[in-house]
């Protein structure tokens, strides 16, 4: 019981977040027991998942440096299924007070043993870096999603992240797995998405997810309404692509 994924690519703008809140939300509604981790200092997956900014709230900031437990700082949802371990601006500061600590790579991990098995998916959402909240939330996840948007230059970007996942697993975490790389933002409209589907399938054929996530604007709107697509629109394609992820994702075990 218990898999933690991460979802990161260091390239900004490619619908990480949108990924990690909804697959989160999807996964709920399938009646699996979630926690959405926002290691982002945007903060835009706890405000996403409904949950209202507050700088007096403790958040994932005081369990990294002050080991304040985790269990105390989650946060319910909308989704009865659905918590939040939420983030905020200050969360910005871990990369610089962890970086003198010779473990400052595996105090994610550390901290989740404590509540990994009262859930049944630990969805990380990563900042659009390489630094230590990544390598944080690589650290603590039993496997990655990459979202990939549908757009020149989407492979360079990867090839880094792919270099940087040898390192890691080397160092910090052996077994993390590639849950897939995963389009988003497919435009059917364009030769340019079908293209960059094409190449990235041939370059890493059966790593890149069977789901497509559709450029939807319901998809775009719903984080401002602070509710998941499945609660804002479960009509919508943008709702019923996420769905569909979650069911490939619970087909992998
Ligand atoms: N499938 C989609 N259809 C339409 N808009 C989308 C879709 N996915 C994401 N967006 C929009 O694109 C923008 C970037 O998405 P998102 O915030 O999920 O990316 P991110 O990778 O988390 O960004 P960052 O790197 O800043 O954390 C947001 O405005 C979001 O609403
Ligand atoms: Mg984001």
């Amino acid at each position: 019981m218990g898999k933690i994924i991460a979802v990161a690519n260091q390239k900004g703008g490619v619908g990480k977040t949108t990924t990690a809140i909804n697959l989160a939300a999807a996964l709920a509604v399938e009646n699996r027991k979630v926690l959405l981790v926002d290691a982002d200092p945007q903060g835009n997956a706890t405000s996403g998942a409904g949950i209202e900014r507050s700088k007096d709230r403790k958040n994932l900031y005081h369990a990294l440096i002050s080991g304040e437990s985790v269990r105390e700082l989650v946060l319910p949802t909308e989704i009865p299924t659905l918590w939040v371990l939420p983030s905020d601006k200050n969360l910005a500061g871990v990369e610089i007070e962890l970086s003198e600590s010779d473990d400052r790579g595996r105090v994610l991990r550390n901290l989740l043993v404590e509540i990994k098995d009262y859930f049944h998916y630990i969805i990380i959402d990563c900042p659009p870096s390489l630094g230590i909240l990544t390598v944080n939330g690589l650290t603590a996840a039993d496997s990655l999603i990459i979202p990939v948007q549908c757009e020149y230059f989407a492979l360079e970007g990867v090839t880094e992240l792919f270099e940087t996942l040898t390192r890691l697993k080397r160092e910090l975490n052996p077994s993390l797995a590639i849950e897939g790389l995963l389009l988003t933002m497919y435009d059917e409209r364009t030769n340019l998405s079908a293209a960059v589907a094409k190449e990235l399938r041939d370059f890493y054929g059966s790593q890149v997810l069977n789901t497509v996530i559709p450029r939807n604007v319901r998809l775009a709107e719903a984080p401002s309404f602070g509710k998941p697509i499945i609660l804002y629109d479960p009509r919508s394609r943008g709702a019923e692509s996420y769905f569909e992820l979650a069911k490939e994702i619970l087909s992998h075990g």
